[in-house]
């Protein structure tokens, strides 16, 4: 049944593959609606506009590619012989009829029949892009950060409110499974980790090379001025510019300072930063290095949170850390990446030993088989670090290095919660609102509470000063 389901959507893998082959590019992207049906939309169907298809807008297209009735209508980006050209050719590949723009302004009057807009272009872009798309009609999911400005996120919200569609921002993580079993499952169900104490998190990443652009395929300086950018190598790499993006520690808090916001329950009650360039080769503008402190007062007492970006530390790259009176969790995007563990003198023990019985926390095999003869209230002493055998590294330990390094067995979340592309359930529940079977999991109100703190970091570092907020400072 599921097999025919599918086949009624989707071309097949081959027939991508040889698409893929005929338009030159490396997309991976099978239809989301084929040819033949493109005439008979269904009240299901949603006609889209992307705005913005570069690296992320190729990420959520990617992404639609498992979501039945989604056509694209139209392409806009102003990159015209590169990234606009490349993403229209291969949706008319897959019988998406898209026409194609360089500026939103035409896009929108010239279509029609559109029901929404996917805007992933540079941050500045978004609150002008979204605000107008909004006003023409259409349902909108726009990246993260929301907005350049606080003024500008708020005038976002605004819209959506006037106008009475839907703005979902990508902070893709409220509507991923692992994200929402941790919260709903294994904090509020089962209560595992007690009180929440301190919250860390970081997100450091290489500076890779500056981006580059094909000789052959430049934008002309008249375009590139016309749309706000100085010059191609400012255009590809908007993110380091103060202009264009926020830098960082906005591009990566915005992901997991919402992640704070959203399993403590409350918004920061006051953030003070330090930021740096200490990599300084490409003669970027925003900082490469940053520490920030956030204090937070959450309906279950004070929290203290640092976060921060370093320029290196591929190795182990980001995660969110909670830590509560009863047990810990580390969590990220990356399936790979996460570990959670009782404290050893935990006095849940037996909810954490149910827990791993019901199969919502994944065990090792060695735990398992201990589960079968013993005293669910001493499963937290597994857990004692100095239980432990000493970390061996090598090749044949590979495995166990994860765990070996913070000196305990963990345990993990269930592998089956991270089958699809990490934007794609997001992506879903836009859909699916719009479709009137869901309601959106990162709407303008709630996107906004994170861009209010996220966007003050840079300020707390170029003062020096600990910004405090005020409740209504996370309201529009
Ligand atoms: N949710 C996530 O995990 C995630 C990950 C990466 C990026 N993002 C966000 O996605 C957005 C895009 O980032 P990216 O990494 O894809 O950048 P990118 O530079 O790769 O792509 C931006 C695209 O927008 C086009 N563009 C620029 N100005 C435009 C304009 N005025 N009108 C139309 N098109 C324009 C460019 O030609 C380019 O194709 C950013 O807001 C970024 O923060 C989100």
């Amino acid at each position: 049944m599921k097999m025919k389901e599918e086949s009624k959507n989707f071309q097949t893998r081959r027939d991508f593959l040889q698409s893929a082959a005929v338009t030159g590019t490396t997309l991976i992207l099978s239809p989301m609606i084929s040819a033949q049906e493109e005439s008979e939309k269904t009240p299901d169907d949603i006609n889209i506009a992307l705005i913005g298809a570069g690296a992320q807008g190729q990420v959520l297209l990617n992404a639609c590619r498992n979501i039945p009735g989604i056509r694209f209508k139209a392409v806009c980006d102003i990159w015209e012989n590169y990234n606009r050209k490349r993403t229209a050719r291969i949706l008319k590949a897959y019988g998406h009829n898209v026409n194609e723009y360089e500026d939103y302004k035409q896009m929108l009057a010239e279509e029609n029949n559109l029901d929404a807009a996917i805007i992933a272009t540079p941050d500045f872009c978004h609150a002008e892009q979204t605000i107008a798309c909004l006003q023409a009609g259409l349902h909108v999911y726009c990246e993260k950060e929301m907005a350049k400005t606080i003024e500008e996120a708020q005038k976002m919200v605004q819209a959506a409110r006037q106008t009475g569609k839907l703005l979902q921002i990508g902070r893709q993580r409220r509507s991923s499974p692992r994200y929402i079993h941790c919260y709903q499952k294994l904090m509020k169900e089962y209560g595992l980790f007690g009180q929440i104490k301190a919250v860390n998190g970081q997100w450091n990443r290489k500076i890779y090379d500056t981006l580059g652009w094909p000789v052959n395929a430049p934008i002309a300086q008249e375009t590139l001025t016309k749309y706000g950018y100085n010059s191609m190598q400012q255009f590809r790499n908007w993110q380091w510019y103060k202009a264009l993006g926020n830098g960082r520690v906005v591009d990566f808090g915005a992901h997991q300072i919402d992640i704070f916001n959203w399993f403590l329950e409350a918004t920061p009650k006051a953030i003070t930063a330090n930021g740096n360039i200490n990599y300084n080769k490409y003669g970027y503008e925003w900082y490469d290095t940053v520490l920030s402190l956030i204090e937070y007062d959450t309906p279950h007492g004070n929290v203290s949170a640092s976060y921060q970006t370093m320029p290196y530390d591929e190795g182990y790259k980001s995660y969110e850390k909670f830590i509560g009176d009863q047990g810990t969790f580390w969590i990220s995007e990356h399936n790979s990446r996460n570990m959670i563990y009782p404290e050893p003198t935990a006095e849940n023990s037996k909810k954490w030993y149910q827990c791993v019985q019901d199969g919502d926390l994944i065990a090792t095999n060695e735990i398992m088989k201990m589960l079968e003869s013993m005293d669910p209230e001493n499963f937290a002493h597994l857990f004692r670090a100095e239980e432990t055998p000493p970390p061996v590294f090598g090749e044949e330990n590979k495995s166990e290095i994860n765990s070996a390094v913070i000196g305990k067995p963990s345990l993990h979340l269930p592998l089956t919660l991270s089958d699809k592309p990490y934007t794609q359930p997001h992506l879903e529940n836009f859909f699916d609102t719009i479709r009137g079977k869901a309601q959106l999991n990162c709407p303008a109100e709630l996107g906004y509470k994170t861009a209010a703190a996220v966007l003050k970091i840079n300020e707390a570092i170029e003062t020096g000063r600990k910004i405090e907020f005020k409740p209504d400072d996370f309201v529009v």
